[in-house]
């Protein structure tokens, strides 16, 4: 298993601050696949993370339109949440068009499309730690998202759980 990284947010601004280090190193093809409970901030850290690319348009939850795309950024921003979708359903929709494309991809629920996913990818789990606070789990997959979180220096988590 890979080894797992951790980002203690106290406030939304510390959700912000991580997005906009997380989107200082994403390039083309890069996928983030986060998961967490309803209210976590999944919504919360996509919207920062996309402002962080430059991205100027409203970003919103798209549990019901499943994916967004977002131009006008430093790349592509395309932002995914497949909470309504079955796997054979997500199966059907031909995302690898996404996560091998020119933009970044966000999952939220990415969990539930796992085996759809690229393998080299930085799994987040969001925990609530507070009413605002939260805890980032990141693991990543891939010797590009190990550079990410070390650039970042982000402590090592020793917490329990084997999904990221
Ligand atoms: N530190 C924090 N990081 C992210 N969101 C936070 C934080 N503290 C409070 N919140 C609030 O929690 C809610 C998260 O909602 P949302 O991002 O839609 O969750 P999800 O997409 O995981 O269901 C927002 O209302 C946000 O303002
Ligand atoms: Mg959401």
């Amino acid at each position: 298993m890979a080894k797992k990284y951790v980002c203690e947010a106290a406030s939304v601004q510390d959700t912000v601050a991580f997005a906009e280090a997380l989107a200082a190193q994403a390039g083309p093809g890069a996928v983030l696949a986060l998961d967490g409970d309803l209210g976590a901030g999944k919504t919360r850290f996509a919207q920062a993370f996309a402002a962080a690319l430059g991205v100027t348009d409203v970003v919103n939850s798209p549990t019901y339109t499943i994916i967004k795309e977002y131009e006008g950024g430093k790349l592509p921003f395309y932002h995914m949440d497949v909470y309504r979708l079955s796997l054979e359903e997500a199966d059907e929709l031909g995302l690898d068009e996404y996560f091998h494309g020119s933009g970044v991809t966000l999952v939220e629920w990415a969990s539930i499309i796992a085996p759809l996913l690229p393998e080299e990818r930085l799994r987040v789990r969001i925990e609530t730690t507070g009413p605002d606070s939260r805890r980032f789990v990141c693991e990543p997959v891939g010797a590009a998202y190990e550079r990410w979180c070390e650039k970042l220096a982000l402590p090592a988590y020793e917490g329990e759980g084997d999904d990221a």
